[in-house]
């Protein structure tokens, strides 16, 4: 099995999504087996990946190829020859921050143009076809990590944009609140706790090709109590040198 994990925070290795993803994969690679497993780590913060400048050539042109030549060209590579794709990112303006959506819009070439077909209106209009019948083939998971207290409603635009892109069922999404607490020393020790529950997630994904809703609702329990949190992230603003935020990423 072959797993590229696309990170899509710009924080290197402070970033929480990506803490939560890594925990994720090694569940993976302990159930596959290491022999069995090749994974490939793509930090977005490190390429250069223009945006899509809407030309449309790769659906009328060059039928499903850029005219842009970038770092992009090497990542689409590493997509064709995985099996399971991972985007990690932290939630922006609950949505996805803007470098993983410049790398999700360079993908439209792998996507069928978009054309009219008479009564697909009630079902599937905005699903576009796949290019290359091997990309039906691959698994897409999203792992992300939010800034609030817990993940009740912050994930909602996510869900729609990927329930229109891959469909309800073409993709699973793991998402965590509390995240800037995932890169805070205190809570070294509960944080190693934490992340076993997402190595266990990632063991049942390669088991049993998913992860349970039981599973599902035993990650999205926040790290921390109501109180250690508000005392936590209160004074992460207020007292210079505490916290995880504020730190100069590397
Ligand atoms: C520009 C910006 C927008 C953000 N928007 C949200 C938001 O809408 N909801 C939320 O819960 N957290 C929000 N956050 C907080 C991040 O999602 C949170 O800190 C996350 O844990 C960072 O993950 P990372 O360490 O992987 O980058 C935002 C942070 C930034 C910098």
């Amino acid at each position: 099995m072959r797993i590229l994990l696309i990170n899509g925070s710009l924080r290197g290795e402070m970033s929480s999504s990506l803490k939560i993803a890594r925990a994720f994969v090694q569940g993976m690679v302990e159930e596959n087996g290491e022999d069995q497993t090749i994974v490939t780590e793509v930090a977005l913060k490190d390429k250069n990946i223009d945006h899509c400048h809407g030309c449309f050539c790769c659906w009328k042109n060059s039928k499903g190829k850029c005219v842009i030549h970038d770092d992009m060209d090497e990542i689409r590579q590493l997509v064709m020859e995985s099996d399971v794709i991972i985007e990690s990112f932290p939630l922006y303006f609950f949505g996805l921050p803007s470098k993983l959506k410049a790398f999700m819009d360079r993908m439209i070439c792998y996507v069928s143009e978009y054309r009219a077909v008479n009564g697909d209106e009630s079902t599937g209009r905005f699903l576009h076809e796949m290019r290359y019948p091997e990309l039906m083939q691959k698994k897409l998971v999203l792992i992300s990590a939010c800034g609030y207290e817990e993940t009740v409603d912050c994930y909602d635009s996510v869900r729609l944009q990927f329930d229109r892109i891959c469909g309800p069922n073409g993709y699973t999404l793991i998402t965590a609140p509390q995240g800037g607490m995932l890169a805070e020393k205190t809570f070294e020790n509960k944080v190693k706790r934490y992340l076993v529950k997402f190595t266990e997630a990632g063991k049942e994904f390669v088991r049993d090709g998913q992860v349970s809703d039981a599973t599902m609702k035993k990650l999205e329990i926040p790290m921390l109590g109501h109180n250690t949190f508000a005392q936590a992230i209160n004074l992460n603003w207020d007292e210079p040198g505490v916290g995880p935020y504020g730190k100069i990423v590397p």
